[in-house]
């Protein structure tokens, strides 16, 4: 139907009689010419109808925006001073001959001609309009290119493009599942994979060697601006590979990834222990563009007047350290009444600051509701170990480990955003030498990452002390998002029954969840290990988007639904009944 796309149109065409389709994105009346500003996928043209050509100007009279039109007419250089240097076809206009209309529209519920804020649900229920609005038409192409490129890299390097099931068994990644009732197995369910893990380590005991798949994972978990019920990951495994191999590879897509659809080189990757980034940033995935971090100084505090202080110095469950932010002494009160329930929302008990005039001038440089209870030498010491400065704040937390890197933690990243400390440009790392299991509340071990999970020790070793062993996995960040996460996986039987044990799996359940892993495992697995990207994280970064509905064309709302669809809906008694499922409202 057309002979170019709208965004084609510049001065190369000047002379060319052109056919155009797309969606009038506005029409303006000059008294005696109408402009129709048309647009398509790749750009908007400027299409010009004059009374000359008076039936197509009778047409043009009852167009409104976002009408599906097609125009025949002839590309001509736009009068001097009419050009528009903001856009791509600017130069050039379309002097309109003929013109059709293919479709009406109603008037649209989000204006398209125009940035406007929209409601998340209205932009959600009109997905269809939400995308032709430009910024998102990009954010579409984005992606596809993005696929592109990550296809074209492990192409090259001889991974197999593999897909693995979606009606398949739960995969332990730590959420809940997403069930499908069997209508051929009464009470029988299947699991949407929470990811491939499974099914790509047997595909290395085929022999498959390399493999990866940009697959679809559904995990019922609490929803965040980087979460969905349903995501895509770049997902590979390796055969023959030591984490070495695997982060290398790994690293090196991450780095083309960047050169090609963004022009960006990447440094290096630094690699910081599990143990090390919580202790200096309060978290697993810092954000290294930000240079704050925490100083611990329970030595300093053990003996000082100030119980908040001393009594966690000496715990060994707690910790107590120190946040310095240059430039923070102007932040007022108000600001710091703000940041203090901040972090108590974070279950801190509070928030002690120490506002720095001149560090040389001792106590009486400073202004905190706290030095008072400090000896000379504690608070030179504070001042020594924190490096203050002039015009600094220092910010205090003395709680449970776990609650202050949480709250310092997220405080660093919040008082940096607001006083404009994050560095421009792209802070990549790895983050290494995570623990195997973490305690959950009733004191029994989970993994921290998932079952699969090669320890850094032997059997034996992880018997005798399963809180203090290392895994050989891995985690890329990537300016302070998890990006991907992978490991080294078990490969003997024996220490996958090892690491079930310690789970509390004993070999009745580990044969009826994993009965089949367990089985390959014991048919000739070679070593191997991969990772998984979140695709959708990945995207989102790239684009500058705050969130991943933001990537993804139909995503679901907070709460896992789809005001487009309105899914998930109710189903016809039929229906249940075939797959032997009785309501709860039904009942009795
Ligand atoms: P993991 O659970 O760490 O590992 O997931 C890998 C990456 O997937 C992304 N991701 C998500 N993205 C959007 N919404 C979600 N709900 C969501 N959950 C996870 C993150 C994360 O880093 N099978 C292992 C990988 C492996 O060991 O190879 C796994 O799934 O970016
Ligand atoms: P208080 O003695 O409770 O009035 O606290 C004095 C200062 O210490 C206040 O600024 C509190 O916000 C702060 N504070 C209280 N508990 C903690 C804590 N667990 N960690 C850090 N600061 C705290």
């Amino acid at each position: 139907m057309r002979s170019h796309y709208c965004g084609e149109m510049n001065e190369s065409l000047v002379g060319e009689e052109v056919t155009l389709c797309g969606w009038v994105h506005r029409r303006r009346d000059h008294g005696g010419v109408i402009f129709l500003d048309t647009r398509d996928r790749e750009g908007i043209a400027q299409v010009v109808f004059d009374p000359d050509t008076p039936e197509s100007f009778a047409v043009a009279e009852q167009i409104r925006n976002e009408f599906v039109i097609r125009i025949s007419g002839k590309v001509r250089p736009r009068p001097e001073g009419t050009e528009n240097p903001d856009m791509p076809t600017g130069k050039v206009e379309v002097l309109g001959r003929e013109l059709e209309i293919l479709n009406r529209s109603e008037s649209s519920p989000i204006p398209v001609d125009e940035y406007v804020e929209v409601g998340e649900d209205t932009r959600l229920h009109y997905r269809y309009i939400d995308l032709r609005r430009p910024e998102m038409t990009e954010r579409v192409r984005f992606r596809s290119r993005l696929a592109r490129v990550v296809r074209e890299f492990l192409d090259d390097r001889g991974f197999l493009e593999i897909e693995t099931p979606l009606l398949t068994r739960a995969t332990p990644e730590g959420a809940r599942d997403y069930l499908v009732p069997s209508r051929t197995h009464p009470n029988q369910f299947f699991a949407l994979p929470q990811s491939p893990q499974l099914f790509k380590q047997i595909l290395m005991v085929s022999g498959m060697d390399r493999y990866y798949q940009i697959a679809r994972c559904f995990r019922d978990e609490d929803l965040r601006a980087d979460r969905q019920p349903e995501f895509t990951q770049i997902d590979v495994e390796m055969s023959f590979v030591e984490e070495e191999q695997v982060m290398d590879s790994m690293e090196a897509l991450i780095r083309h990834v960047l050169a090609e659809t963004m022009g960006v080189e990447l440094k290096s990757f630094p690699r910081i222990s599990h143990a090390e980034a919580l202790r200096r940033y309060g978290s697993d995935k810092p954000d290294l563009r930000i240079g704050l971090e925490l100083v611990d100084l329970a030595e300093l505090m053990r003996n000082v007047d100030f119980k908040v202080f001393r009594e966690p110095a000496s715990r060994e469950d707690c910790r107590v350290a120190a946040l310095r932010v240059p430039g923070g002494e102007r932040l007022s009160r108000k600001q710091i009444d703000d940041y203090t329930d901040f972090v108590r929302a974070r279950g801190a008990g509070g928030l002690a600051w120490i506002k720095v005039a001149d560090p040389a001038l001792g106590r009486e440089g400073l202004q905190s509701p706290i030095v008072k209870f400090m000896d000379d030498d504690t608070v030179s010491g504070l001042l020594a170990a924190t490096g203050a400065e002039a015009g600094d704040i220092i910010f205090f937390g003395a709680d449970r480990i776990a609650t202050v890197n949480e709250s310092l933690g997220a405080l660093r990243l919040k008082v940096a955003k607001d006083l404009e400390l994050v560095e421009e440009g792209w802070a990549p790392l790895w983050v290494v030498d995570f623990p195997m299991f973490e305690t959950a509340g009733d004191g029994s071990l989970t993994p921290l990452h998932h079952p699969f999970t090669a320890p850094s020790c032997g059997a034996d070793e992880l018997r005798a002390n399963p809180l203090g062993a290392l895994s050989r996995a891995y985690d890329m960040v990537l300016n302070g998002v998890e990006l991907g996460g992978g490991s080294i996986r078990i490969s003997r039987p024996e220490m996958q029954q090892a690491v079930f044990d310690l789970l509390g799996i004993g070999p009745e359940e580990a044969e009826r969840k994993f009965g089949f892993l367990l089985a390959a495992l014991r048919y000739g697995a070679p070593p191997h290990g991969g990772i998984a990207f979140g695709f959708d994280r990945l995207a989102m970064l790239l684009c500058g988007a705050d969130s991943i509905r933001d990537v993804i064309a139909f995503p679901k709302t907070q709460s896992a639904s789809c005001p487009l669809t309105a899914a998930p809906g109710e189903v016809s008694a039929a229906q249940l009944r075939e797959l032997h499922i009785r309501p709860r409202q039904l009942q009795n």
